[in-house]
């Protein structure tokens, strides 16, 4: 694993825009994964930049993201759909066919999860998977004791993912308590890993994905496992390792 430590977030989140649109410009018809979450927003800024100066082109990127919601339909301003839309879609030269998550409204879950796996395998799988982490370690929404061979699937969401996302929410208790969310497993089949990890409350959870044992309690340790895995961080997230 590659750990790349930069002194500002606004440098981190640069490389990892720069790493990702670098990626594109080598192959055509790219297989992009996609996070979200507050750290993203910037990242996503730095891309449509770039995609508006003409230094990378997403029309013939394909993508698909890690995670939605279960229950919340696209329009509604907290599913993941509405945020890529807003974040990223709306702002570059993407095929919106070309973008794909998990639909938070598919009655049934576990055709839903063999859908978004065929999805991926059809396209001929992910060359360059973004990543975040939760406050509890997650990926996607892979919470403590998913086992790292898992795939798509709907998952229950942890307190401690409760607590960190429902800010968003209003009321907060309309949050839902399920989201479906690519596996570990999934994850770990892509071509390539980029973690991007900013500021210094994340510093704890960091260093035990990093550095840690690599365990189902912390989903994000099993980025240990994969071998081409870049992490990228501020010095603030950097403090513990
Ligand atoms: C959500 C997403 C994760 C993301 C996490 C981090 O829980 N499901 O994929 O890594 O948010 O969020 P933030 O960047 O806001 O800390």
């Amino acid at each position: 694993m590659e750990v790349i430590i930069r002194p500002t977030t606004e440098e981190a989140v640069r490389l990892t825009a720069e790493l990702i649109a670098d990626a594109i410009r080598q192959k055509p018809f790219f297989k992009l994964g996609l996070a979200t979450g507050a750290t993203m927003e910037a990242v996503y800024a730095d891309l449509a930049e770039m995609n508006k100066a003409g230094r990378v082109d997403f029309s013939r990127v394909h993508t698909f993201n890690l995670d939605e919601y279960i229950g919340l339909p696209p329009e509604d301003p907290n599913s993941y759909r509405y945020y890529m839309n807003k974040h990223l879609f709306s702002k570059i030269n993407i095929d919106m066919r070309n973008t794909n998550l998990p639909d938070g409204l598919a009655g049934d879950e576990i055709a839903e999860g063999l859908r978004y796996e065929e999805a991926i395998e059809d396209a001929g799988g992910i060359d360059l998977q973004l990543l975040g982490i939760g406050n509890d370690g997650h990926i996607g929404f892979n919470e403590p004791i998913s086992s790292l061979g898992s795939r798509t699937r709907a998952k229950a969401l942890t307190p401690a993912t409760y607590a960190q996302n429902s800010v968003y929410f209003n009321p907060p208790e309309s949050m839902p308590k399920r989201a479906f969310t690519m596996g570990v497993g999934t994850i770990l089949d892509a071509e390539r890993i980029v973690m991007l990890i900013t500021g210094a409350k994340k510093a704890g959870i960091a260093a035990k994905a990093i550095e840690g044992p690599v365990t189902s309690m912390v989903t994000g340790s099993a980025i240990q496992l994969h071998p081409n895995t870049v992490v990228i961080l501020d010095e603030a997230a950097a403090a513990e390792l």
